[in-house]
């Protein structure tokens, strides 16, 4: 109403002000009309009594009777009742016959005077008159005038109820247009207010019923986008605020995902029944992505769908080949998808790890793309796709889907399960739209991954470079503003979720204070008390830039000859693929480096480059990271590489010096690092220097800053922010549906 108001209020005083300023133009209008009206009836008048008042005035009776008849000729004029009065003024200029009525201030006009044309108006008490005066003529003779006087009264009461008609005739206009704005504005504001409401309860403002209107669309747009920003600040607040921790999942899980259904999809396995001899070992393989979604299976219970490789897996597993974890208390399930010796070839290591692997770190090494990997590649999602179908209890579960080796399988749960939220997370690069070009079958893949609700990325750059991919490849509408991709269904949300550690991370429970875990390093290998501890941990593979790192060291020792027979380069390299020939040759050539730089710079004490090319469990790697003076990691291209923030997170001594590669993920969030570009040997060889001469009080700063970030960044709230967009996305579909229903009530009613 007072917005009403502050509309009405203008609006009257505009139509006040309009009528105030018409009304005395009208007012002069109609006078000047009834003037001319009035000289017009002169003249008929005139004429009219022209013959008989000649008559009369030229008969030669004596004075005294002519003036009777004259008088009396004029007084029956008078008649008609709007002439008030007649007078006839004689060719001199005096007034001589007139009748009663004949106001004695007016008089004639000079004798010689022209005739008129138009009267005059007499303003007196009673009244206003007007005067005007026709010649009265006989054979051109001029015998004088007539002078008719008008009453004027009449003129003065249309006058003034045509003022009062305006006035009522402009209230009138403004009442109407008051009634039809009120009642229109009420209306769109209502719709308006009901819009805005449902897109701060978290809908589009598209499923309100009113912002189709198409004024309101830019307002609703720039609404949106601050309702968005808005969110986000509340998001960032909220999330900042969450001391993040097995619990805290736990608690987002059973207050916002209201305990839903988890499910996980990866080609890895968190454990590996592996049969040695006549023992079978649980191992624990060298995954990033495992290492970051254990600690969150096991705080959200849930299923895990995993290749199983493990040659003793089948032993291991209940008849829906299914297996409770960890081994030591049970709190998840893993389902184990067997794949036959072909699939896994064609699937896992032909298009995953000769095609995508290659194709997405550009690290130099040329992808292979086989149409019968192809093939394999998606037969196997399309297993992975019904296992997921089989062992989801309800319709609508939370699916995590994981990497690369499941591009096609976001689509195929959504055709199988189409209200399912599915989060997809990318573990390695995004390369540029360029790059990713090659691949034979690149729409295939962006169609299968744009199936996803979610789609995670480690960095922004690897987000935007699927967005430019996107917008290359297919005909997709690419909302950056929003980060939402429409192709099709459902928007893809776009995001970066920078994956972590779990902290404190469990390994480090079971360490030693660090002097001892150097003590037992240095035994281990044989390294007298004096050398320096350098360590390198990664799967044997060709993005993580352990030649680079080799000829690093070789360069140091070129350069600094104090490091030699004082410095041992400690290179744990876990096995990996190893039936493809890249992968071969890289361990070939990996030894020969080490084997060269030994020979070189080696002495009896101590070989400056201890490679150990086998499997080591978690346990043993942080020993190694504690015992380490240095950590270098020069990977090539890496999504995040956790190595860099398992070291860091080792280190609760605050000591230690981490060499970071410019080309992983972890570089952006880990400045206080050293950070090199591992193609550039100088620079790679220096910064080595600089680690092993870093005094104590830069090591803890830098350490410090580092750990502190780690924490806050865990792996629970990279899982955490993930579930709680889930949610959010579950929460605003839900009211859209609910919506759609409503307006679908209101559409039957209407019909
Ligand atoms: C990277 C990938 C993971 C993969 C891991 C180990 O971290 O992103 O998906 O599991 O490497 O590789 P592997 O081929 O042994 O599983």
């Amino acid at each position: 109403m007072r917005i009403s108001l502050r509309f009405l209020v203008p609006l009257a005083l505009a139509l006040g002000a309009i009528a105030y300023s018409v009304v005395p133009l009208v007012d002069q209008l109609t006078l000047k009309w009834f003037v001319r009206d009035l000289d017009i009836r002169t003249k008929l008048i005139a004429s009219a009594a022209q013959e008989p008042l000649v008559e009369l005035l030229t008969d030669n009776s004596r004075d005294r009777l002519r003036l009777q008849r004259v008088q009396a000729f004029l007084n029956r004029m008078l008649q008609d009742e709007r002439i008030f009065a007649i007078g006839f003024c004689n060719d001199a200029g005096t007034l001589v016959y007139t009748t009663f009525t004949f106001p004695p201030d007016i008089g004639c006009r000079a004798s010689d005077a022209a005739p008129e044309e138009s009267g005059h108006i007499v303003k007196r008490r009673g009244g206003a008159l007007y005067v005007a005066t026709a010649p009265v003529v006989v054979e051109e003779k001029r015998l004088g005038e007539m002078v008719i006087v008008h009453d004027m009264s009449f003129i003065e009461l249309r006058s003034a109820d045509t003022k009062r008609y305006i006035v009522w005739l402009f209230a009138a206009i403004g009442a109407v247009i008051a009634l039809i704005t009120v009642v229109i504005a009420e209306l769109s504001w209502r719709g308006w207010t009901a819009g805005i409401k449902a897109l701060i309860r978290g809908q589009s403002l598209a499923l309100s019923p009113q912002p189709n209107a198409p004024e309101l669309r830019p307002i609703a747009r720039d609404l949106e986008a601050m309702v968005r920003d808005l969110e986000g600040e509340r998001r960032m607040r909220d999330e900042s605020q969450i001391s993040w921790t097995p619990a805290a999942l736990r608690k987002i899980l059973r207050e916002d995902l209201k305990g839903e259904e988890i499910l996980i999809a990866s080609n890895r396995e968190p454990y590996v029944h592996v049969r040695r001899n006549e023992r079978v070992e649980v191992q624990r393989p060298a995954s990033g992505l495992v290492t970051a979604l254990e600690p969150v299976m096991r705080a959200c219970s849930g299923t895990w769908i995993a290749h199983g490789s493990g040659n003793a897996d089948r032993e291991n597993v209940d008849a829906h080949d299914h297996l409770m974890v960890p081994p030591e208390k049970p709190v998840y399930r893993i389902r184990r998808v067997w794949l036959s010796r072909e699939e896994d070839a064609g699937y896992y290591f032909g298009f995953s790890n000769e095609g995508l692997w290659p194709l997405c770190h550009m690290a130099h090494t040329r992808p292979v793309f086989r149409a019968s990997d192809w093939e394999y590649y998606r037969a196997v999602n399309r297993k992975f796709a019904d296992a997921i179908r089989q062992e989801s209890r309800t319709e609508d579960p939370i699916i995590l889907v994981q990497d690369y080796h499941f591009a096609l399988l976001p689509r195929m749960i959504r055709e199988r399960l189409p209200h399912a939220t599915i989060i997809t997370f990318w573990h390695i690069p995004w390369p540029n739209p360029e790059a990713f070009g090659i691949c034979p079958w690149r729409e295939q893949i962006l169609d299968g991954l744009l199936g996803s609700s979610i789609l995670g990325f480690h960095t922004q750059f690897h987000c935007n470079n699927f967005f430019d991919t996107v917008d290359r490849y297919l005909e997709a509408r690419v909302n950056r503003e929003t980060s939402t991709i429409s192709y099709g269904g459902d928007p893809t949300e776009v995001r970066r979720y920078p994956i972590s550690l779990e902290w404190p991370p469990s390994p480090l429970a079971s360490q030693k204070p660090v002097a001892e875990c150097r003590e037992q390093i240095r035994l281990e290998n044989g390294l007298g008390p004096a050398v320096r501890i350098g360590i390198g941990v990664d799967r044997l593979d060709y993005t993580k830039g352990i030649l680079e790192r080799f000829a690093a060291i070789e360069r140091l020792l070129e350069i600094d000859a104090r490091w030699i027979g004082h410095f041992a380069f400690i290179e744990i390299a876990a096995p990996s693929r190893s039936s493809i020939e890249e992968y071969q040759s890289l361990d070939a050539r990996v030894r020969t480096a080490a084997q060269r730089v030994n020979d070189r710079f080696g002495t009896p004490d101590c070989k400056p480059i201890i490679l150990k090319i086998e499997h080591h469990d978690a346990d043993e790697v942080y020993t190694h990271y504690r015992a380490a003076d240095v950590c270098f990691v020069s990977s090539l291209h890496d999504g995040m590489n956790l190595v860099a923030k398992e070291y860091v997170a080792a280190r609760d001594d605050e000591r230690g010096a981490l060499i970071l590669s410019q080309f992983a993920g972890a570089a952006g969030e880990l400045p206080e690092a050293l950070i090199v570009n591992p193609y550039d040997t100088e620079q790679c060889a220096t910064a080595l220097r600089v680690a092993l001469d870093m005094p104590p009080v830069e090591q803890r700063e830098r350490m410090r800053s580092m750990r502190s970030l780690i924490q806050e960044f865990n792996v629970y709230r990279w899982a955490g922010r993930m579930l709680l967009d889930a949610a959010r996305m579950r929460h605003r579909r839900r009211l859209a549906s609910g919506a759609r229903r409503t307006s679908k009530v209101i559409d039957l009613r209407r019909a």
